[in-house]
Order: structure tokens, then sequence, then C-alpha cells
């Protein structure tokens, strides 16, 4: 058994609805969603009002690709029966949160992430010198957090959102996370377990303060996390005193670093829509088959005869992607010493993407016949994603003195 606590386990990501899914998003995102759905509590959303920070002046765009995007998920794998599947702006608690959350941080914080200037430089048609721009990253931290989450699985661009999450959270502890008579709390508490239980916790509680045992932390945790009989305050408690501070109310979540996607585009470089090299999800195979034929090779093979160099060529990196080790061998010889076109020797890739993409467009049309599937497959989502988002807020309202009615 794991000793990561159980409420680590739960997963949180959310994708902007900003374009048509290809198979970068395919190698880089979907397909790690689709293996962790069946190892943890997944929570995968449509970060809808992501979108308009960038695009809202283009808010067509967004709704255009809400639905396309969640067909793209469903098509490639991701189950409505292992993971919650929603849409960010129906689930509202995200928006309170974010305010809630916006009283306690610092605008240097947010100035200080690097996406904000970075963006801005980069996207220099849009005017991101919004509010709603700099606050991006503390919607995104309230995304996680509002469903406590152990683990969000991003790109390398996106961890110093979780790193700020982390920071927000802890600040967030700490204001609100003090009581009176804490200790006294804490040490009662404890009792509560029994006494096999309470003399496990205060031991390894020890080894963790006294020796810095990481390890005696998580198994501290595990060992709240199967207490059934002590209250959710309790358990905030003892997860606080564990470290010494205070009440746990936000636990802070880890980045889930997605190895970076090694999907090569059509022209060699990383596969993106901004460069124009890409395949979509649901292209035609006709399509893609001319894609794949006309993208360019090894310049230096300008007539048959010429032999080539792999390593420049950008089909190359598509056979270490698709391709065996005889094949690649194939490639190899074949293009060193111009014993194959480059045709034939596309042959394999096409072949490879043609029958990767085939299921994929056979499930898609399938919801594309069913738009009804789809938007209960969301509301259900939406509503299991509601019911945990209230209580949390429920907790962060009463922590912050806002529980009078
Ligand atoms: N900012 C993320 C991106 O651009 C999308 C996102 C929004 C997200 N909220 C999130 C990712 C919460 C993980 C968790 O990719
Ligand atoms: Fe590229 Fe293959 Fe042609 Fe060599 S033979 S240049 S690897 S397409």
């Amino acid at each position: 058994m794991s000793s990561i606590p159980a409420q680590n386990q739960r997963v949180v990501s959310g994708m902007r609805p900003t374009g048509r899914l290809h198979l970068g998003h395919y190698h880089g995102v979907l397909k790690n969603w689709v293996e962790l759905q069946h190892s943890y509590e997944c929570l995968f959303f449509v970060a809808d009002w992501h979108a308009l920070t960038t695009h809202y002046e283009e808010p067509g765009v967004i709704a255009d690709n809400v639905w396309d995007m969640v067909i793209d998920w469903l098509a490639a794998g991701v189950s409505p029966g292992a993971a919650k599947l929603f849409i960010q702006s129906r689930v509202p608690e995200h928006a309170e949160l974010h305010l809630l959350l916006s009283m306690i941080t610092p605008l240097g914080w947010l100035e200080r992430v690097p996406t904000y200037k970075d963006q801005q430089e980069r996207l220099k048609e849009r005017d991101l010198a919004t509010y709603g721009f700099l606050g991006y990253p503390l919607l995104q931290s309230a995304d996680i957090l509002i469903y406590k989450a152990g683990q969000v699985p991003v790109g390398e661009d996106q961890v110093a959102h979780v790193e700020l999450t982390r920071e927000v959270a802890r600040r967030f502890n700490h204001l609100y996370g003090r009581e009176p008579g804490f200790e006294e709390k804490a040490e009662a508490a404890i009792d509560k377990m029994g006494k096999k239980n309470a003399k496990m916790y205060r031991e390894l509680r020890k080894s963790y303060q006294e020796q810095g045992d990481d390890q005696a932390l998580d198994v501290a945790r595990a060992l709240l996390d199967s207490q059934q009989n002590i209250s959710i305050g309790d358990r905030e408690r003892l997860f606080g005193y564990l470290e010494g501070s205070g009440k746990i109310i936000l636990p802070e979540p880890q980045a889930l670093l997605t190895k970076a996607s090694k999907m090569p585009g059509l022209d060699g470089q990383k596969m993106s829509k901004s460069y124009g090299n890409t395949i979509a999800l649901r292209e035609e195979p006709a399509e893609v088959e001319k894609k794949l034929r006309t993208m360019p090779t090894d310049p230096a093979r300008v007539r048959r005869t010429d032999p080539g160099e792999p390593e420049k060529c950008p089909v190359w990196p598509l056979h270490q992607v698709y391709s065996d080790d005889d094949t690649k061998e194939w490639v190899q010889q074949g293009c060193r010493s111009a014993g194959i076109g480059c045709l034939e020797c596309k042959g394999p890739v096409i072949e490879a993407v043609l029958a990767e993409l085939k299921p994929i467009r056979e499930r898609a049309q399938e919801y594309i016949d069913d738009p009804g599937a789809v938007r209960s497959v969301i509301a259900e989502g939406c509503e299991a994603a509601r019911d945990i988002a209230e209580e949390t807020l429920d907790e962060v309202k009463k922590a912050m003195g806002l529980a009078y009615r």
C-alpha cells in the first residue's frame, strides 16, 4: 500500500479550450490523464475562465471549442467512469475561492510569476494588462485548492503556478489555521484515536520533528487518513500538529511533472498550433497522409540517389516515437546509403499515425452523433465536482469568519 494519504491522491488538471487538440496534446497530456485516471481520483476540467483571460475579445472561440475539446478527451480514452469531467465556469465555487484567496495574496507574488511577463511579451497583439490576467495563476490555485488536490499534472511551464498555489495554501493555513488552545486540542485529538494509534502518531511525529524523517511524516499522514473516528476538524489539527504549525485547512499540492512531450511536429520543431505543424486528433486520414507525404526531409537528398542523414530530417523524430528498433535500423541504413527513398521511409510512420488515430476518430464520431451523451457526462461531472467544492468552500468561509447566517 502506498504511504501517501488518500487526500494526496486526488488529481486535478485543466485545459484551456483555445483550439482543436492535436497529437502533441495526445502524447503530452491526454495519454498521461488516461493512465492517471486508473490510479487516482481524477478531476479534469475545461478551463473556460482561463481561456477568457487571454481571449476576452473573441469569446466565440471558447464556446466553439469547449464541446469539441470534451469530445477529444473522451475520444482519446479519458473515461467518465474513471474521472470526473466538468467545465470550470459551471462550478462557481472556483470563483468564490479565487475571490477569497485574492484577499491574502500579495500583489508581488502574482507579478513575479514568470508566465505573467513572458505571456505579455509573447502575445503582444493582445492587451493583457488586465486584472484578470494578473490573477490567472491565483484562479488556477483556486481550481486546485478547492479540491484539496494532492497532485497536479502539468507541463514545465505551469510548475510556477503550482508553486504559487503552495505558497498561497501555506499563507492561508498560517493565517486561519491558528486557534486558541491549538496544542491542547491537538493532544486531546490524539487520544481520541485510541491507545495504539496515539502512541504510533506521537512516535512518528517525534521522528519527523526531531530527525526530519520524511517517511515518518508520510506514514503518520496515512495513519490519520485511515482514522474513521475523528472529526474533520481534529484531522486537520493533527495534520497541522505533525509539522507543528496549526490546522492544515488547504493542503499543499505537488506538481506532477508531465515528461516533456517528445511529440515532434511536421517540421521537426515541437508540435504546436502556433508553428502550424500539427496533425489534429480528428484529422481526415487522407489529410493526415498528405501532410506526412509532403513534409520536408533532409535537404541533402535532392535526388533519390543522394544519401541523407536522419539526424537532419524531421521524419526521423517521428520514427523515434512510432517505430521499433528494426524499422529504425532500416531507416538509418537506408537513408545513409540511399537504399530507400523518402516516401518509402515515411511509410511506416504514416501507417502508425493512421492506426493511432483510427480508434480516436471512431470514438469521437460516436460522441459527435450523440451530443446528449456528452452533455450528460459533463452534467454529472459538474455535480460531483460541486459536491467536493462546496465542502471546501464551507470550511474556508468558516476559517475566514464568514460563517454567519
Ligand atoms: N493554466 C493551465 C494551462 O494553461 C490550465 C489550468 C487551469 C490548470 N487551471 C488548472 C492546470 C488547474 C492544472 C490545474 O495549461
Ligand atoms: Fe528523412 Fe527517411 Fe528521407 Fe532519410 S530517408 S531523409 S530519414 S525521410
